[in-house]
């Protein structure tokens, strides 16, 4: 099982139901400091997927063994339920969670991201990444990112956000765009599991930037109808709503987890 590097903020993640933060690819924790700095004092989990960030080995399998790590990571640390809150690849690995760790999920956020399996063509563009990034373009292979990953406002309106962005995508390490891209391709559906969540209460949250570009308002409509919410669109953002608009992304997330513990 590959040790994953667990980033802990405010108090102790084991004494209560801490926030735990997955990020998007081909990105790391890093992607959720502003939303830590926005976020009232509570126990905050944020994990770098494998490859990524300060965790450094390649898992033998996809996102599922992904989530297990996370899970295992979660119990070393006497985490036994928590808030997790996934953006784009990130909530691929919380569906994975909820779906194989059920009695873990206390409650769960899902930005940016869908919850259905990709069809042909995207399976074969994936692949091309990942083939890309192991040969001779290295990170380039997902610079062009750059472009949709960011809404149109934060093009137009926040240059030190798309700097940094452009040096997250620089420094992906490309073994770990190739594992990400290949995991991605072959995850399944997964809309059953917000049936299950919703059917067993677990309080959720579904949440779009309204100028997200890669994660449709159809995609989020689908998992909220699942789910049992409605969709919170966060105006002026893109895909990356938690770092293009951390404020209210920290403070929908704060309301969940104000709704878990009550
Ligand atoms: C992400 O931001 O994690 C990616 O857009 C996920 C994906 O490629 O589906």
């Amino acid at each position: 099982m590959t040790a994953l590097a667990l980033h802990h903020y405010g108090p102790d993640a084991g004494a209560g139901v801490p926030l735990v933060l997955l990020h998007g690819f081909p990105l790391d924790s890093r992607m959720w400091s502003y939303v830590i700095t926005s976020l009232p004092l509570v126990p905050v989990v944020a994990v770098d997927a494998p490859g990524f960030g300060a965790s450094s080995a390649l898992p033998d399998g996809g996102l599922e063994v992904f989530a297990d790590a996370v899970a295992s990571g979660l119990a070393d640390v006497g985490v036994t339920r928590a808030v997790v809150a996934g953006l784009s690849m990130g909530g691929y690995v919380a569906l994975a969670l909820a779906e194989r760790h059920p009695d873990l999920l206390a409650g769960l956020a899902l930005l940016d991201t869908k919850a259905s399996a990709d069809d042909e063509a995207g399976r074969a563009k994936r692949l091309g990444v990942a083939r890309a990034a192991r040969g001779a373009d290295g990170a380039a292979a997902v610079a062009p990112m750059l472009a949709t990953v960011l809404g149109e406002t934060t093009h137009a309106q926040r240059p030190e956000v798309v700097e940094e962005v452009r040096g997250w995508l620089a420094q992906a390490p490309p073994s770990a765009i190739s594992w990400a891209q290949e995991s991605m391709a072959a995850r399944p559906d997964r809309h059953h599991t917000l049936e299950d969540l919703r059917e067993r209460g677990v309080p959720g949250l579904v949440l779009r930037g309204a100028e997200d570009a890669m994660a449709s308002a159809a995609d989020h409509e689908r998992m909220a109808r699942a789910l049992g919410v409605d969709v919170v669109e966060v105006p002026e953002s893109g895909h990356l709503s938690a770092v293009e608009t951390p404020q209210p992304v920290a403070h929908a997330l704060a309301d969940l987890r104000h709704a878990v513990i009550g």
